[in-house]
């Protein structure tokens, strides 16, 4: 008896707890809406994109898309293949002028400039927002010469010393001096997966970048490689602003502060990291992170 009364302050309980929990909680969002939810503002902006829009020839690939990023903040850009991730990561430094067929209308203001005024020069712009790609790309020099490159090109360095200087800074920001200081003349294409991909992350912080553009850095490397990089970004976070593409969910909750996701085109939703993880708005959100979809 006291067994089955204790089943029914329980159902009681649990009917209780969900009624204040719905009326608590916001109304659903209708599946079928591309409005981005949640807060898209910083409070502390260092990149300000307004209406985006990025077409390949006829096809739209980006909707619409405002969003602002914040000084020294770690956004991931999660989502299904497809859905526009590396398209809009690269119009944050204008990668994507190489691609023929791709336009870009709308804004995006990089410390109060928009960047694809026509005065602009990239050259500078893509020291600034530095980008890391998802296969290490290192050049077939010497590790010396992949992370002297930038700063030879855009003349950082006065003389050797100061050039060997900044090597030496950017292997030790990029946590891989100890690995090869005593072999700066050996072809960076002969390091490991892992390493490569640190000596391309020093070879974009030698050229001083205030924004650093990661498009999957980690899908190359093994476990192992994969923790030092997510340690790294940490490290790095207190000097730059960074934005990773990642399709590992669980990247994005280790390393970032806030996390957006896509859906064919669209910035569905955008909040802290945590709150997208434990408590998504969006339908198709919820229906990403359980599983349901991608
Ligand atoms: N260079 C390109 N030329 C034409 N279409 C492209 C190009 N790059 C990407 N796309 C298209 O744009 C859409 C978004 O692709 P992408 O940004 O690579 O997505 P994600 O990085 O999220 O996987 C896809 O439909 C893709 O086919
Ligand atoms: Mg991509």
């Amino acid at each position: 008896m006291n067994y089955v009364k204790d089943l029914e302050t329980k159902a009681n309980y649990s009917m209780t707890k969900k009624i204040i929990s719905d009326a608590l909680s916001a109304p659903e969002i209708d599946r079928e809406s591309r409005t981005t939810v949640g807060k898209i503002t910083s409070d502390d902006p260092r990149v300000v994109c307004k209406n985006v829009n990025v077409y390949y020839g006829e096809n739209r690939a980006i909707n619409d898309l405002s969003l602002e990023i914040g000084n020294h903040e770690v956004i991931s850009f999660i989502g299904p293949s497809g859905c526009g991730k590396s398209t809009f990561l690269r119009t944050l430094n204008r990668m994507n002028d190489t691609i023929v067929s791709c336009r870009v209308s709308g804004e995006i203001k990089i410390d109060g400039k928009n960047i694809y005024d026509r005065d602009l020069d990239v050259v500078p712009l893509r020291a600034m927002v530095g980008m890391v790609f998802q296969k290490p790309n290192p050049f077939p020099k010497s590790i010396y010469d992949n992370v002297a490159y930038g700063p030879r090109i855009h003349g950082l360095a006065a003389d050797k010393r100061e050039l060997d200087a900044i090597v030496e800074e950017s292997l030790k920001k990029a946590g891989l001096w100890d690995e090869v200081k005593d072999r700066l003349n050996d072809l960076g294409t002969g390091l490991s997966g892992g390493q490569q991909q640190r000596l391309c992350i020093a070879r974009t912080i030698a050229v001083n970048p205030e924004i650093i553009l990661m498009d999957e850095p980690c899908s190359a490397l093994d476990p192992i490689a994969t923790a030092k990089i997510e340690q790294l970004i940490a490290e790095l976070s207190e000097r730059f602003t960074i934005v990773i593409v990642t399709h590992s969910m669980q990247q994005a909750a280790r390393v970032s502060q806030r996390t957006a996701y896509f859906h064919i085109g669209h910035l569905i939703e955008v909040g802290r990291t945590n709150d997208i993880f434990t408590n998504p708005k969006h339908p198709l959100t919820e229906d990403y992170i359980t599983g349901r979809f991608g």
